[in-house]
């Protein structure tokens, strides 16, 4: 039980003074309500262990309010759920349990109104809402903390704060996946260039390229989820490091915060910040391949490809050059990809030289984790919207997909299947390529008699080989362009998106 003592003990050292000078004339129980609002409400509780007030350069430096208020609502939720676990082991009587959820959902109230006072010495979130507890119920406000220390604390908060926001990722995600799924159907017959070391080199349906990056999403998907699901254990009960004096039921406290299970070593449960690596991991693997779709379509949107078009509301114009329409939405998301990889290196840093268990260095996890939070979900949604409103333009790929050097590949395993070794067509089939950049000659336009020159088996189905349609429809294995296999690709992700 959270005895006097050790509420009392959670006086503050510049409160102290203002009580000591003028305790001694106020008695009536109105001046002892007063007195418990000024020992919250002026600065942090941290005992009579110090004889001097924190600096205020220390106070400055260490606090993480200014970050960590955006954990406000699930700190709240979390303070519920372990104030009905102490009422649960009798730590707390039920009138003391009622009073302190009211409290709470008071200041969650004040919070979302705009009315509630962040204070700069309040150090972090999980002060100030107690604080502000204590404030409005008295001393009672204190029992809260009963058996749970900041560093389980926080654990809790991150966890929820993440688990909203992966689901929130994931979600987001798919709205792309649909995107591109769509824009895959409405183009399916469209042929472009597939390219190799960004090299023209076989022909592939427009939509098979698409699709590509739908299966790298669907695995970024994933590992946001493998990430879920190693984070979804709760933490509070471990205490600061050892555990809890408390009679408390964890599973309890996991069945009302919606946790399948509890964490089972509570000095890595206040020191883990795996799943901060493993968020910041899966968001860089992401934002990496957003950040190739970037590349992609700013060259496809360039003079030289024309491939594609942009909406105007997501291009900027110069302000010198008046034909100028950039693609700066694509080219901000790729250049905030180093950022994110930038946090998952500072995370790692951070953790790498830590000894059990809580360290203060764990609060520098918040400001990476955040910002990557907050960064990549603005790229997926606004890509969502981007795919949406891009056009496709179907003549440029037309054109770009008929040249004849694309059929390359397509002649030698002609050769191959009347009997030529792989490697001998494919000198054979080299030989006539040079021939033709030195004739200046497209490889569509050869004749019978050219192709002849080169290999006697050649025959007149051979020119039927130089068409892109022909050159897909071959590719006909699971996976491979072909028209039919696309199609099929695409109506199994369409029942799964759509
Ligand atoms: N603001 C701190 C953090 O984010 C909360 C935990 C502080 N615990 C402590 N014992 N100082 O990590």
């Amino acid at each position: 039980m959270a005895d006097k003592k050790s509420i009392m003990k959670k006086d503050s050292r510049k409160t102290r003074q203002i009580s000591a000078s003028s305790q001694s004339k106020r008695s009536s129980s109105a001046n002892k309500k007063k007195r418990a609002t000024l020992t919250a409400g002026t600065k942090k509780a941290w005992g009579g262990r110090f004889k001097e007030p924190t600096h205020h350069l220390v106070e400055r430096f260490t606090s993480s309010l200014p970050f960590d208020q955006r954990l406000y609502h699930y700190d709240i939720q979390g303070s519920i759920a372990h104030c009905k676990t102490l009422y649960r082991a009798k730590v707390l009587k039920q009138k003391e349990c009622q009073t302190i959820i009211r409290g709470l959902e008071t200041v969650l109230r004040e919070i979302e109104q705009g009315h509630f006072e962040f204070r700069d010495e309040d150090e972090d979130i999980h002060m100030s809402i107690e604080r502000r507890l204590t404030q409005l119920i008295g001393p009672l406000g204190g029992k809260l903390h009963t058996g749970r220390s900041r560093n389980d604390q926080v654990a809790l908060d991150l966890r929820l704060f993440v688990r909203d926001s992966l689901k929130a990722m994931i979600a987001g995600l798919t709205q792309l996946q649909k995107a591109m799924v769509q824009k895959s159907r409405i183009h399916l017959h469209v042929l472009m260039p597939g390219y190799t070391h960004l090299q023209r080199a076989q022909p592939v349906l427009f939509a098979h390229h698409f699709l590509a990056y739908v299966d790298m999403f669907e695995r970024d998907k994933g590992r946001l989820n493998d990430a879920l699901i190693r984070l979804n254990v709760m933490p509070l009960g471990a205490g600061a490091l050892a555990g809890t004096n408390y009679p408390i039921d964890r599973a309890y406290t996991a069945e009302l915060l919606d946790f399948p299970t509890v964490t089972t070593n509570s000095l890595d449960t206040v020191s883990d910040r795996d799943f901060v690596v493993e968020v910041l991991n899966g968001c860089s693997i992401l934002m990496m391949h957003l950040s190739r779709l970037s590349e992609e379509l700013i060259l496809w949107s360039s003079q030289e490809f024309q491939f594609v078009e942009m909406s105007d509301s997501f291009c900027t114009g110069s302000s010198m050059m008046p034909q100028k329409k950039n693609p700066d939405v694509a080219e901000l998301v790729r250049g905030k990809t180093g950022r994110v990889y930038g946090h998952l290196m500072s995370i790692l840093t951070t953790l790498k030289g830590l000894p059990l268990s809580y360290n203060r260095d764990l609060q520098e996890d918040k400001e990476p984790l955040f910002d990557t939070l907050d960064t990549t979900s603005d790229c997926v949604s606004l890509y969502a919207e981007l795919i949406a409103r891009m056009s496709i333009r179907e003549d440029s790929m037309a054109d770009a997909v008929q040249s004849g050097l694309l059929f390359a590949t397509e002649l030698a395993d002609y050769l191959v299947r009347k009997g030529t070794p792989f490697r001998e067509a494919h000198a054979i089939i080299g030989s006539l390529v040079g021939q033709c950049a030195e004739q200046k000659k497209d490889l569509a336009q050869i004749t019978l008699q050219e192709l002849r020159a080169h290999s006697s088996h050649f025959s007149k189905d051979a020119l039927s080989l130089l068409t892109p349609e022909g050159a897909i429809q071959r590719k006909s294995q699971i996976g491979g362009t072909a028209r039919k296999q696309v199609q099929n690709r695409l109506r199994t992700l369409e029942k799964r998106l759509l």
